[in-house]
């Protein structure tokens, strides 16, 4: 089975424009308790490289367009995530990298639980040796 799982976001589409709500509980299979968003990232810089022990987080990237690799210890995926009406639906124990993002990229988050940095796994081979 794929690690790679979209969320189809609802747009509202307008004359004016485009619309979309994320809803905890609904459209967010999740109660959200944080939202943070990645802007700016410098050319050739990469994030991540990390995985969370109890974590579920959403990645939607609303402007731009970055690459993510997800790795289940078992095997890898990569995706570009491109488009704000489509999440990325990230769960627990899995490692997580983001590549290539352009200048423009907002790379929108949101997470089931407040920020807990022990709840990080940063060492890809402590995060094999926890599966
Ligand atoms: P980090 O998780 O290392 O970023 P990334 O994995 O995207 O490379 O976070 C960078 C810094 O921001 C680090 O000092 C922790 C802090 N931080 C918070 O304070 N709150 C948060 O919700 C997040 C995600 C990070």
């Amino acid at each position: 089975m794929s690690i790679i799982r979209w969320l189809e976001f609802p747009k509202l589409d307008d004359s004016r424009g485009c619309l979309v709500a994320l809803e905890g509980n609904k459209t967010v299979p999740f109660d959200i308790k944080r939202v943070y968003y990645i802007f700016k990232t410098q050319e050739k810089v990469s994030r991540g490289f990390h995985a969370h022990k109890d974590l579920t987080q959403i990645a939607v990237c609303i402007s731009g367009k970055c690459r993510m690799i997800l790795d289940d210890g078992k095997s890898r995926e990569d995706v570009w995530l491109d488009n704000p009406n489509k999440g990325l639906l990230i769960e627990s124990m899995v490692w997580r990298e983001i590549h290539d993002f352009s200048i423009d990229c907002i790379l929108l988050v949101l997470a089931s639980e407040h920020y807990n940095e022990t709840d990080y796994i940063r060492d890809y081979s402590k995060f094999l040796e926890y599966m």
